[in-house]
């Protein structure tokens, strides 16, 4: 069986509190954007994991999906798998491709062998691989709070819209980007601004990290200001970084600006 784990941007991403397990309550809303991944698991003899595509970093063994895999192996009596999966998503992007693979492997075993897991349960074990995992077990905006693992529904729809995501080669370090935050309560939750007029979003709806992220590495706050030099409606960047996401109300061809950079567009569903 194969499948196509999509990423997703936040769409504004507030820092509330420092908890006492160490992770922060955050505030977001999850937007998928269907550029994927391909994942494939098939039965085999021995448990086998492979990679082609983009580099991944890390061992084979510290992989989410293999993780996945093992989470539900300790609960449920799974046959040996080969998993292959085809690596797209640019890695430390801010755009949870990871975390997609992870999710989308839970939700492949679980059909494959008939396990019979509601999707909360689903979500449930997504979250013990990753903040942002339990988003992907769903294929819909979703407003996040939380670690980000708790999820609700929004109205909101982008579906038309031209998204540029522009991924440059920078690799911003998850914990430095989470140290440099002092954590507030914000005069507007991301809930009310994204019920706004998207022209309306433009330095209201806000990433927490871009302060200090764009401070350390100025190269990607510029890329925000070309987009909106290009006639972004709204630019801003996923998760703690490095890629940046502009919304435009009609397709834009962008890729002669972001020569450096590696760029996705098309069309929001
Ligand atoms: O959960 P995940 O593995 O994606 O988190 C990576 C790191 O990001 C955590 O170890 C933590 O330092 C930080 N984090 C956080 N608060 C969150 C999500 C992540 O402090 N809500």
């Amino acid at each position: 069986m194969v499948v196509f784990p999509p990423c997703k941007i936040n769409l504004g991403l507030s820092v509330l509190s420092k908890r006492p397990d160490g992770y922060h309550n955050l505030e977001t809303c999850f937007y998928p954007v269907p550029w994927t991944d391909v994942l494939e698991i098939i039965p085999a003899d021995s448990f086998e994991f492979s990679s082609t595509g983009n580099v991944i970093p890390g061992t084979p063994e510290e992989n989410l999906c293999v993780k996945a895999y093992q989470v539900l192996k300790k609960d449920f009596e799974l046959e040996p798998v080969k998993i292959h999966l085809h690596k797209i998503i640019p890695s430390g992007a801010g755009l949870g491709g990871g975390s997609s693979d992870a999710a989308h492997t839970l939700r492949l075993l679980n059909e494959k062998f008939a396990i019979g897991l509601s999707q909360q349960k689903l979500m449930e074990y997504a979250a013990q691989l990753g903040s942002d995992c339990a988003y992907f077990i769903q294929d819909k905006a979703m407003l996040g709070t939380g670690r980000g693992e708790i999820l609700s529904e929004t109205s909101l729809s982008l579906k038309g819209k031209f998204l540029v995501l522009v991924k440059p080669d920078i690799h911003v370090s998850t914990a430095d980007a989470f140290s440099g935050i002092r954590p507030a309560t914000p005069h507007r939750a991301i809930s009310e601004i994204i019920q706004y007029p998207r022209q309306q979003w433009k330095g209201v709806l806000k990433n927490d990290f871009e302060d200090t992220v764009f401070n350390k590495h100025p190269a990607i706050k510029r890329i925000k200001e070309k987009l909106y030099e290009l006639g972004a409606v709204y630019a801003a960047m996923s998760g703690t970084g490095s890629a940046v996401a502009g919304i435009f109300d009609g397709e834009i061809d962008v890729s002669r600006h972001f020569l450096d950079a590696t760029t996705w567009s098309g069309s929001l569903e």
